[in-house]
């Protein structure tokens, strides 16, 4: 006998899991299967693990900064395992705290591996639960992701690495390099760095960091570059020859770089193979992804899909917004789809960006007449005061007869502590809100917010620092 809910989820990272709270505050009864730990990738292996690391590595610069405020401080060592310990405390915290959550909503975890066993039933096995049969009103798939890997680098964890066991290293190599130059490669060529591992990113497209406003990227690049950071871009990687403390990785036209550790980030890849999927009316894309209409129903009646698993930006909150809506669309309560070309991207990298909208080219290509400004951090008094000048908030709207600015189409950001800054450019974006709309609002002073605050007033026309 199958055990009966009104809600199957198969995955418990942030898509299922968001899914499984919400649902339950809208009181359904639900079950969720997860093979490993709820929290998924993100908490245990991505999101929290990395920026924790990202984290030391701001702790070693401000040391190194110390100096600049008066103190005089010995040459700083690091025990990266003590660091190591502490990310493990927050992600033990915050996994304590969902199951907690999950348990006090009483969504049922079903411990194993679930597969899709025919409309609406699950199968569940492998897992300390034993075989299970669940059935549900609604599935919602949310079996996430994988890192890519490509030809000639097996990853072993200790010579060749991905994300999953960069961020459960003990040690630091005095070496790496990193494959892929996108939001992950970007993340950990950084923090390596700062951490003062030597680091060469190889990248096959022209530029690092694909998809940023062009005066973004370059800002990153050439923080990049002054601090140590090897690039090469536009060079395909042909192989490594294992050897001595580490490895010779060849790229390019017959160019090579000897490093102790190769971290793989060209991109991950949706884990629909194990669902189950075949012959079951739920189709996949020709790259693995679970396609689904705007509101993440499948090709199955009753079956959602969200997360990592189907063809959308691969982001923690994209998935909370597609849980939402799936678990809305499942109570007929007529969602808003998630407007995916105006969802917040943030990449922690240093300096950090920060964006939602269009980038200036990208509105270009859409065929919209653009005014843009950009204000540097290095006039602002706050980064000034905390040393960190780098960067500038650059806003693209739509150009209006006089020249001033209209609509604001995009809102991008470069610089210090900008991924907790985008919050007011994200809405304006979403809100449709105009330059006008925004001029208006005062921003506190002396903030960091004040650039993005100056950008727009100057879009008007009359700004007053600009
Ligand atoms: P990505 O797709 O963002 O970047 C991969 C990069 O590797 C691309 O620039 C690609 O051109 C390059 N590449 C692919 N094959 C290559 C090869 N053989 N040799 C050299 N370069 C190659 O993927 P990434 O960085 O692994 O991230 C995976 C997903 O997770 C992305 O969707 C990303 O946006 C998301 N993510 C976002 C974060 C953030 O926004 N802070 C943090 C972590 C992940």
């Amino acid at each position: 006998m199958a055990d009966r809910h009104d809600l199957v989820i198969i995955g418990g990272g942030p898509g299922g899991y968001a899914a499984a709270l919400y649902a339950a505050a809208a009181g359904l009864d639900v079950a969720m299967v997860e093979s490993r730990q709820v929290g998924g990738t993100c908490l245990h292996r991505g999101c929290i693990p990395a920026k924790a690391l990202l984290e030391t590595a701001t702790v070693r610069r401000t040391l190194a900064s110390a100096a600049d405020f008066g103190f005089t401080v010995e040459e700083p060592t690091l025990d990266f395992g003590v660091s190591q310990d502490r990310s493990t405390g927050v992600i033990d915290k915050l996994h304590k705290g969902l199951s907690g959550l999950l348990g006090s909503r009483k969504v049922r975890i079903v411990a194993g591996t679930g597969v899709l066993a025919g409309p609406g039933k699950v199968a569940v096995s492998g897992g300390d639960d034993g075989d299970v049969e669940l059935e549900g009103d609604a599935v919602i798939l949310a079996a996430g992701s994988v890192p890519r890997t490509i030809p000639g680098f097996d990853v072993d964890g200790s010579l060749v690495l991905t994300s999953d066991e960069i961020t459960r290293g003990k040690d630091l190599p005095a070496s790496a390099v990193v494959i892929g130059g996108g939001a992950i490669g970007c993340e950990f060529a950084s923090a390596l760095a700062d951490l003062g591992v030597e680091v060469t990113i190889l990248e096959a497209l022209p530029k690092i960091l694909p998809g940023l406003d062009a005066d973004v990227a370059k800002i990153v690049e050439r923080s990049f570059k002054k601090r140590g950071i090897t690039i090469h871009t536009g060079v395909q990687v042909t192989g490594h020859t294992p050897g001595g403390a580490g490895t010779t990785v060849e790229f390019g036209d017959g160019q090579s770089v000897e490093v102790e550790k190769v971290v793989v980030s060209v991109g991950r890849r949706p884990l629909s193979d194990s669902l189950g999927l075949d012959g079951s009316g739920v189709e996949l894309d020709e790259r693995g992804f679970v396609k689904v209409d705007e509101r993440c129903r499948t090709t199955l009646d009753g079956v959602w899909a969200v997360g990592d698993v189907i063809p959308t930006a691969q982001l923690a909150h994209v998935a909370f917004a597609e849980a939402i809506v799936a678990v809305r669309d499942l109570l007929g309560e007529d969602p808003l789809p998630v407007e995916y070309t105006k969802v917040p991207w943030c990449i922690y990298c240093h300096p950090e960006v920060a964006f939602a909208g269009l980038s200036e080219d990208a509105a270009k290509e859409a065929g919209y007449d653009v005014v843009t400004v950009k204000h540097r951090f290095g006039g602002n008094g706050r980064a000034l005061i905390i040393g960190e000048a780098e960067g500038l908030v650059k806003i693209i709207a739509e150009k209006q007869e006089d020249g001033t600015g209209g609509r604001i189409l995009g809102v991008h950001m470069v610089g210090p502590w900008v991924t907790e800054q985008l919050g007011q450019g994200y809405l304006a974006v979403n809100w449709e809100a105009t330059v006008d709309d925004v001029a208006q609002y005062l921003q506190p002073h002396p903030s960091l917010s004040e650039n993005f605050g100056e950008a727009v007033m100057t879009l008007t026309g009359r700004g007053l620092h600009g």
